[in-house]
């Protein structure tokens, strides 16, 4: 596949069919991943990936929090949307009224039920982690799904997978030093209007300056 065609493959899918995803090709998507660069090639990064009956096992446990309106406790804080900057904050409320115009309750229900995802990638970092050490996670991050699409697995990256991190914890068997910092869904895509979502970006002189 061709880089452009590749990356525009690589798009967040919010709801997955049931076909799942061969461990052979698990390995080679975090083998790929494992490429990426980091701080003095420190290869911070841990994945572990849930699928099989500790997927719903995670799975179960996820709606059940999520129906008796339990609030996240991720690892990483949240800032409040107001200390964003005005144009980040543009952004997400341009997305948000678009996804939920799109697809509405189905978005929701389908975010409850962890996407439907085939399998979930949990990255984590030592909870002491370095700032440079986030750095490298997010480029692991961006690297599996890269390597996921061009395996022709579809990825969604999501706050959501990571919102109960202590029930993960226990549930997936990640040791209590590490911090469960984000979570990739994978799978193949679902016929599902929710899958039809295209988000935006800026235009290029709103993020990029040349000085000459
Ligand atoms: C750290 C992070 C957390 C995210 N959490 C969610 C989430 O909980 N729910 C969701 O629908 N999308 C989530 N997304 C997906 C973003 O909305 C998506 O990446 C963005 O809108 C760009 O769209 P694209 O991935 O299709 O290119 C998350 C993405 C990232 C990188």
């Amino acid at each position: 596949m061709d880089f452009t065609e590749l990356l525009n493959r690589r798009r967040s899918i919010r709801d997955f069919t049931a076909q799942p995803v061969e461990k052979a090709t698990i390995e080679k998507i975090v083998t790929q991943a494992a490429q990426s660069a980091s701080w003095a090639n420190s290869q911070p990064w841990k994945a572990y990936v849930a699928t099989g009956e500790t997927l719903n096992r995670v799975k179960a446990d996820h709606l059940a929090r999520t129906a008796r309106g339990e609030r996240g406790q991720t690892d990483l804080a949240i800032s409040h949307r107001t200390s964003w900057r005005p144009a980040a904050q543009a952004n997400m409320a341009e997305w948000g009224q678009g996804i939920q115009a799109l697809a509405g309750m189905e978005y929701l229900e389908s975010q409850g039920k962890l996407f439907n995802a085939a399998a979930l990638v949990y990255l984590t970092l030592p909870k002491n982690f370095s700032d440079w050490s986030l750095y490298d996670l997010g480029a692991f991050g961006q690297t599996l799904m890269l390597a996921a699409a061009n395996a022709g697995v579809d990825s969604m990256p999501a706050y959501e997978i990571v919102k109960y991190p202590a029930a993960v914890r226990q549930l997936v068997g990640i040791p209590e030093d590490e911090a469960v910092v984000m979570g990739i869904a994978l799978g193949y895509r679902s016929a599902a209007r929710v899958n039809d979502f295209q988000s935006t970006r800026q235009p290029l002189d709103a993020v990029l300056t040349v000085r000459d």
